[in-house]
């Protein structure tokens, strides 16, 4: 797994800033029972979560990243930006997935997952049968799945493992309001075709 280097102020940010960490979302969990509550897998950099959650104070969204200055990056973004409403948690979704104190999700998003070109790799794709089968236990009927890719055989990936996920109904032309990410902006850069795929819990 990726480390990568820290700067000081990502590392303060990952001790300290506690009101934007998942443990922080699980103590005031009861006070935001009303709330929707939407999760992204792998935020990156996360400018783009956190413009969303700037945008839309009324929703509470939580960000599972494993890269450390990722989590470092929007943990001090949170602060500098005072948000109240993103919560943060650095490890594997597996490991959040885990928790016992979890929210009703909305909607799940996962923006530009790691594509795992070569065939000895597929494996370690994060959109697999047990994943989407496990998505299908922790979601509630109307809840969203919004996957995004710029890999054309990731997108033929997702269609297939969504295709055998009967529960999940494809909704066509998504024109969900985001903003782009870090990945998105390198991709479009490279001439890449963006796959967006939408699917409701049924
Ligand atoms: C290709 S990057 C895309 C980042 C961001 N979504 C974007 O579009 O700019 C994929 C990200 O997913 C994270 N990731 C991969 N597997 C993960 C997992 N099992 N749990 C949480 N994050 C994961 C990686 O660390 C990486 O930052």
């Amino acid at each position: 797994m990726r480390q990568g280097r820290l700067t000081q102020n990502q590392k303060d940010a990952l001790s300290n800033a506690h009101e934007n960490k998942f443990a922080h979302y699980q103590e005031i969990v009861s006070t935001r029972k009303n709330r929707q509550a939407i999760l992204e897998v792998g935020f990156g950099d996360g400018r783009a979560l956190l413009q969303q959650a700037i945008t839309n104070p009324e929703i509470d969204f939580i960000g599972v990243e494993v890269y450390p200055p990722g989590v470092g990056q929007l943990l001090c973004q949170c602060q500098l930006h005072n948000v109240k409403n993103l919560f943060v948690f650095h490890g594997d979704v597996e490991s959040l997935l885990a928790q016992t104190i979890l929210p009703t999700w909305s909607r799940v998003q996962i923006y530009f997952p790691d594509p795992w070109h070569k065939k000895r790799h597929k494996k370690r794709r994060l959109i697999s049968e047990s994943f989407i089968k496990q998505l299908e236990t922790i979601l509630s009927c109307g809840s969203q799945l919004h996957i995004i890719t710029d890999w054309d055989d990731y997108a033929e990936h997702i269609e297939l493992v969504m295709a055998g996920a009967k529960r999940f109904l494809k909704v066509e032309n998504p024109n969900l309001e985001r903003a782009q990410t870090k990945y998105e902006l390198r991709a479009l850069k490279l001439g890449h075709t963006i796959h967006e795929f939408l699917y409701v819990l049924g």
